[in-house]
């Protein structure tokens, strides 16, 4: 088989970077080592920057989320018994969109689909080859028996477990990370938010966020222990723990009810310099991890899929090598600033083992200064909602 680009991972930054290159007539595979459904199943992202939504746009896949994705205007950080709102619109001009990245990815498929490009599910022991050449190629099995996909570059979209980060020389790639003493425990159910728009909050008890993906389907995330179980944690005992970390007035108006999904996340960050590798490209997850405090991850997927769609688009389109030349420093460039915010962001609002009341203090004091400073709640809305691409 002979493709022009060979895309490992068919998460959002794989859907997101082969409609693109569809679209401008680039032929692409997509491979996946799980199937669809497996990949509909997982909960993850819930609010989109809107350059993230113009992208979607760009790709054909937004129309769902127009009429069903939430725009907010706002979000509120909880502490000390109050609320101190942090109005995204007036202090930036721009909103965010609460969408899914299930049903980001469930658009993207369709439109896919729709288009006709080819993606392979559950492809076994795949393998990028001789990327530092000028004759790539993929491997895989499917059924057993194993095939090859020729290309001119492979985009590895694997995640942060997948392969293709894995298959550099480990002198030619230098990790960055920084590991969470603490997880997040989220539960999904069907129950009207307790508040039209998020809360994140901070108490000496942990971090707590309640989100949403529609106006009766809620998000709810506590801080967890790194080796907690979701076995430890029934309905009643998350909602009370929720309820213990909110102000009295969200508390008291706080909605209850069975969760359908229940999964806790380890919270990371991590980069990988650089994002090429000759004729591999490494994009989304597969080359950095932020802890979900800033609600970057997918966002950050999808400004690296922007760069890189333009580099291929130039390179086949004016025979010009210029985009994908600069992928890796353009790209990390605004990986490192959305890293840090996470880090920040997360740094304010947990509770961390080792800085005890001391560290509670200061959040406190960090969090008083953002609700009396229009310069500090500008520079977080500034990056919430998305620096420029
Ligand atoms: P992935 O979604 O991980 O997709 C990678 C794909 O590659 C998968 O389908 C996988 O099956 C496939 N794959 C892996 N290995 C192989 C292999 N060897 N061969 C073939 N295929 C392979 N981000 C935000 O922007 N906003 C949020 O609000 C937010 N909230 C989050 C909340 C939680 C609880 C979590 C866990 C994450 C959150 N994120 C958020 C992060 C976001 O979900 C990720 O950054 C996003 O999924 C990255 O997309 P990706 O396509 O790069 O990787
Ligand atoms: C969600 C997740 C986040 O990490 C975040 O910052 C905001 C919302 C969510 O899953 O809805």
């Amino acid at each position: 088989m002979r493709t022009q680009v060979t895309i490992i991972g068919s998460g959002p930054a794989g859907l997101l970077l082969g409609q693109l290159l569809t679209r401008a007539g680039i032929d692409n595979i997509i491979l996946d080592r799980v199937s669809k459904d497996y990949i509909l199943g997982r909960v993850r992202a819930g609010v989109l920057e809107w350059g993230s939504v113009g992208l979607l746009d760009e790709a054909g896949a937004g129309a769902r989320m127009h009429a069903e994705g939430l725009p907010h205007d706002g979000y509120s950080l909880a502490f000390d018994g109050r609320d101190h709102r942090i109005d995204l619109f007036a202090l930036t001009g721009k909103r965010v969109m609460v969408y899914g990245q299930t049903e980001v990815t469930r658009d993207l498929m369709d439109a896919r689909e729709a288009s006709g490009a080819q993606t392979i599910y559950e492809a076994g022991h795949v393998q990028p080859h001789d990327f530092d050449g000028e004759n790539p190629y993929v491997t895989y099995e499917k059924d057993g028996v194993t095939h090859r996909i020729d290309c001119d570059f492979i985009a590895g979209c694997d995640g942060f477990h997948g392969v293709s980060r894995k298959s550099v020389p480990e002198g030619a790639i230098q990790n960055f990370e920084k590991i969470y003493p603490f997880g997040w425990l989220g539960v999904l159910a069907e129950i009207p938010p307790v508040s039209h728009e998020l809360i994140y909050a901070n108490h000496p008890r942990g971090f707590a966020l309640c989100s949403m993906r529609s106006e009766t389907r809620s998000r709810y995330y506590v801080q967890c222990t790194l080796d907690d179980k979701v076995e430890n944690w029934s309905d009643e005992r998350f909602f009370d723990e929720l309820r213990r970390r909110l102000p009295a007035h969200h508390a008291e108006a706080m909605v209850v009810g069975p969760s359908f999904e229940k999964s806790i996340a380890p919270l990371r960050s991590f980069v990988a310099e650089p994002m090429r590798f000759g004729r591999m490209f490494l994009v989304g997850d597969a080359a950095h991890i932020v802890p979900p405090t800033g609600a970057k991850g997918l966002n950050l997927a999808a400004s690296d899929v922007h760069y890189l769609f333009e580099g291929l688009r130039d390179y086949y389109g004016d025979h010009s090598s210029a985009g994908i030349d600069t992928y890796s420093a353009r790209a990390l460039k605004r990986v490192w600033k959305s890293v840090r915010f996470s880090w920040s962001m997360t740094t304010l609002m947990h509770r961390f083992p080792d800085t005890g009341d001391f560290g509670q203090k200061i959040q406190e004091a960090e969090l008083d200064y953002l609700t009396h400073s229009v310069a500090a709640s500008t520079a977080m809305a500034e990056n919430y909602v998305g620096l420029p691409l």
